[in-house]
């Protein structure tokens, strides 16, 4: 039987943050969700004793102290772009504060946190897919997008070895369901093998985070996921 964790979660009230707390709750885990509008929070879930909702803003200094002491022994993030069309880098803004509280407090031993292919991993090389899958995401999403995905995932990777943290790229993101699962590539941008597809369900990328949270194999890393 896999360990019950207490998830301190980021973006939990977006699509894949709810699959993720859906997914989280039914393995037993606890979950405090720091959240703007908890009443995204579908009302069966909010009724799950194992369920805490901290409600406040990325900017709001307060809340995440608040977040920071909730006795979480995991951080995830699937906060995303989205979020971002507010404008400016709130993400990253809200990581710089998050992250030293989580150290200082010391009871945070994981962290993990969505990215996108946009923010280069060391180990990426070359690939003509994705030069024009970024510069369509970029394009398409727009205006800070860029900046943000870089800022708090470079906040993530200057943790170092200060704590176990994995930074998980997804590509084009589909599904809102579970599902019935199905295996995920873990990959470098430019793979030879074409692992570094452009697709991930978002019922795969609930799983891969949940297993990975334990198994820790990409602990330091930045792979990136994609339907295999
Ligand atoms: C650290 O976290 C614990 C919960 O794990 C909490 O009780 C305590 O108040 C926190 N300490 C500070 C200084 O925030």
């Amino acid at each position: 039987m896999a360990a019950k964790h207490h998830i301190l979660l980021l973006g939990g009230t977006g699509i894949c943050g709810l699959l993720f707390a859906q997914a989280a709750l039914h393995d037993g885990h606890t979950l405090t969700l720091y959240a703007r509008t908890p009443s995204k929070v579908p009302a069966a879930m909010a009724a799950n004793p194992n369920l805490h909702i901290i409600k406040g803003d990325l900017g709001d200094a307060e809340g995440l102290k608040a977040a920071a002491a909730c006795g979480a022994d995991t951080f995830v993030s699937v906060a995303g772009p989205t979020l971002g069309k507010r404008g400016g880098t709130p993400i990253t803004n809200a990581l710089k504060i998050l992250y030293p509280l989580l150290l200082a407090n010391g009871t945070t031993k994981r962290v993990m946190v969505l990215s996108t292919a946009s923010y280069s991993a060391p180990q990426d090389t070359a690939s003509l897919k994705w030069f024009v899958a970024i510069q369509c995401y970029i394009k398409v999403i727009g205006g800070d997008t860029y900046e943000e995905i870089s800022g708090f995932t470079k906040e993530t990777v200057a943790l170092g070895s200060a704590i176990e943290w994995t930074v998980f790229r997804v590509p084009l993101l589909k599904g809102e369901e579970l599902g019935a699962g199905g295996e995920v590539n873990t990959a470098w941008v430019g793979d030879k093998r074409g692992k570094d597809g452009l697709h991930l369900d978002r019922g795969r990328l609930v799983r891969w985070v949940l297993k990975e949270m334990d198994e820790k194999k990409w602990v330091g890393l930045c792979p990136l996921l994609s339907n295999a």
